[in-house]
């Protein structure tokens, strides 16, 4: 494992997501390559430690140790055994391997995960006579293999906690979006920190408090650790340049949320108080169908519930042309975003969206609907 000053990393993200984060990361000064489910980039440890610090898109990022080819279980673990495994972490860290594949040849991937596992084990207890314990909760270190038909990748993985956790959730609602979900969302939208944000389904206010921190320019790491900590490798003076170099502009946003539901309102109310952002939101109870607009133009964005255990189809049936009439008679001026996995919406709605862009929640295909509200328009009939 190389301890030049070039690296290589994956950055993985949600699907969909991908331009943004090599957008992002573009910001950081990092140049990077978008290919389905994240972006590859070279760079220094504090180029890794300012995308874990200021990424508010990417899920993980991965630092890549080492790539070969393979046929068979046996193959795997010749290679991983050769790697100076003592070297990259202590062996009183605790250890996870994850295998993830894409036309494998391999039956099984619970016993490659295995093979790759106990050849790390086994060159820490060739070396050192002992090995380091397996967590699979909680773990300091976790090994990723990607395997594809001949060729493995193997990483180490630099986030610990994915991401999209900040730190600042302490309960959670129903339904919650990932939080480096809600803030690509944010971001695709084109909102400005000077235009009113209104979330009027705003459940446990993720997308608020997202467009909140964005606004205030606050890291959104900036409450949590990192696994990049805990490897041998780790450069603390460089990290804590990476974490005090806070050149952001804060703007002061008006942001604005509701929800019929009192209970959803409480978790919002704490989440953006463990955020620190409460002061730049206005929360309150209201039925979508219902509430002026608080301003004569601004960004909508709502994630309306989708699934049994939130509403019917015949309930979400009856509630998308309502909710198109709402806009249409009180949001004149607004641009409007749906974030849903009922692709039926846009045609519930009976409102033409200008742009319908797919993206992924885990597994299941999205869609954030665009409708540009105007007083006398784009009604269908
Ligand atoms: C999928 S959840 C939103 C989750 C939110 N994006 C988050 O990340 O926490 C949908 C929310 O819509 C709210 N809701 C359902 N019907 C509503 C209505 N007619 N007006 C306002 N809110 C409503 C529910 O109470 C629920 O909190």
């Amino acid at each position: 494992m190389s301890s030049s000053r070039s690296e290589s990393f994956f950055a993985t993200c949600p699907r969909g997501l991908e331009a943004l984060l090599a957008g992002e990361l573009d910001s950081l000064g990092i140049q990077s390559t978008a290919v389905p489910g994240g972006v590859a980039f070279t760079g220094a440890w504090a180029d890794c430690y300012r995308a874990n610090l200021w990424s508010r898109v990417a899920s993980r990022i991965l630092w890549r140790v080492h790539q070969f080819d393979y046929r068979n279980e046996q193959d795997l673990y010749d290679a991983v055994k050769a790697l100076d495994w003592p070297r990259s972490f202590r062996v009183e860290r605790t250890l996870r391997v994850n295998v993830t594949a894409q036309k494998s040849p391999l039956k099984s991937l619970e016993f490659a995960t295995l093979r790759i596992k106990d050849a790390v084990c086994d060159r820490f207890r060739d070396a050192l006579g002992k090995r380091p314990s397996i967590d699979r909760g909680d773990p300091d270190v976790r090994v990723h293999a990607f395997l594809e038909a001949g060729r493995c990748t193997l990483y180490l993985d630099t986030s610990g906690e994915p991401l999209f956790k900040r730190g600042w959730r302490k309960v959670v609602g129903e339904a919650p979006l990932r939080e480096n979900l809600a803030a690509g969302i944010v971001m695709l939208t084109g909102w400005k920190p000077d235009e009113p944000l209104l979330d009027p389904m705003c459940g446990g206010g993720t997308i608020l408090a997202e467009a909140a921190a964005m606004s205030r320019g606050r890291a959104p790491g900036a409450n949590r650790s990192f696994a990049f900590e805990k490897l041998s490798a780790f450069d603390a003076r460089a990290w804590e340049k990476v974490r005090h170099d806070t050149s952001v502009p804060q703007h002061s946003p008006s942001l604005f949320g509701s929800d019929i539901d009192a209970k959803a309102l409480s978790v919002a109310r704490r989440t953006l108080g463990e955020a620190g952002v409460e002061r730049w939101v206005r929360l309150e109870q209201a039925d979508v169908l219902q509430r002026p607009a608080p301003a004569p133009g601004g960004v909508m964005v709502m994630n309306p519930p989708y699934g049994e255990r939130m509403g019917s189809p015949e309930q979400l049936a009856a509630f998308y042309p309502k909710l198109g009439d709402a806009l249409k008679q009180r949001f004149a001026g607004w641009r409007c975003y749906i974030f849903t996995a009922d692709l039926r919406a846009a045609k519930l709605i009976r409102l033409t969206p200008s742009r319908r862009i797919p993206l992924w929640n885990g597994a299941i295909e999205c869609r954030l609907y665009e409708f540009i509200i105007v007083a006398g328009t784009n009604r269908r009939p």
